[in-house]
């Protein structure tokens, strides 16, 4: 099912299909550098598709859902919304992933982007985050370009993290 589209991209949920397409963006350490759990196994990603088929099954409306670049509609990551519980607050997460042969062309900036959007006047969230590792320079140079402004460091059991937010306009 299509979420939202953007000049260039198309979101939508995750499918069986993509497990190839995804493991090779999890496998690869230089994708997965700045995440606490590193790189994912075959079964492992297959899982996390599984998980988010039809939307978060707890958050039906988030999840993360393929990224496909419309000219070519090729697989090109996967990007969404990310709902936790931080410090006993409720929060939801625009988190992105775009495939390193695309990076440096505004696919991230552009699909964090339409997520913010979508998040804040569609389902009517009132604050979303990025949770990021401090070292992840384009990271947070996406979250900022999108609005996000720094608010503080943390960390659970995965490690310590960079919370960045923003309020609805
Ligand atoms: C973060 C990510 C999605 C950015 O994707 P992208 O399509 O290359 O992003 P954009 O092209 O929109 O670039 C965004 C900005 O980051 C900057 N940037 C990109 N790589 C950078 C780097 N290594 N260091 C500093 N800035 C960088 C770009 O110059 C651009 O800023 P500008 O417009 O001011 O020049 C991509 O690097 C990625 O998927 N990384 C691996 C997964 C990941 O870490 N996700 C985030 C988890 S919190």
């Amino acid at each position: 099912m299509k979420i939202l589209e953007t000049k260039r991209l198309i979101l939508r949920h995750l499918e069986l299909g993509d497990l190839d397409n995804l493991f090779a963006l999890y496998r690869d350490p230089e994708m997965r550098q700045y995440f606490p759990d590193g790189t994912l196994t075959y079964a492992e990603t297959k899982e996390q598709i599984e998980w988010f088929l039809n939307g978060h099954p707890r958050h039906p409306e988030l999840g993360l859902w393929a990224t496909i670049e419309k000219e070519t509609d090729q697989f090109i990551g996967r990007c969404g919304l990310l709902p936790w519980t931080i410090d006993g607050r409720s929060e939801v997460e625009v988190a992105y992933m775009i495939d390193k042969a695309y990076w440096g062309q505004g696919l991230g900036t552009e699909a964090a982007q339409a997520i913010l959007d979508y998040g804040f006047k569609r389902l009517n969230l009132t604050r979303l985050i990025c949770l990021i590792d401090d070292e992840n320079a384009a990271s947070i140079r996406v979250a900022e370009k999108i609005g996000m402004v720094f608010e503080r460091a943390g960390e659970d059991e995965h490690g310590p993290f960079h919370l960045y937010s923003q309020a609805m306009a």
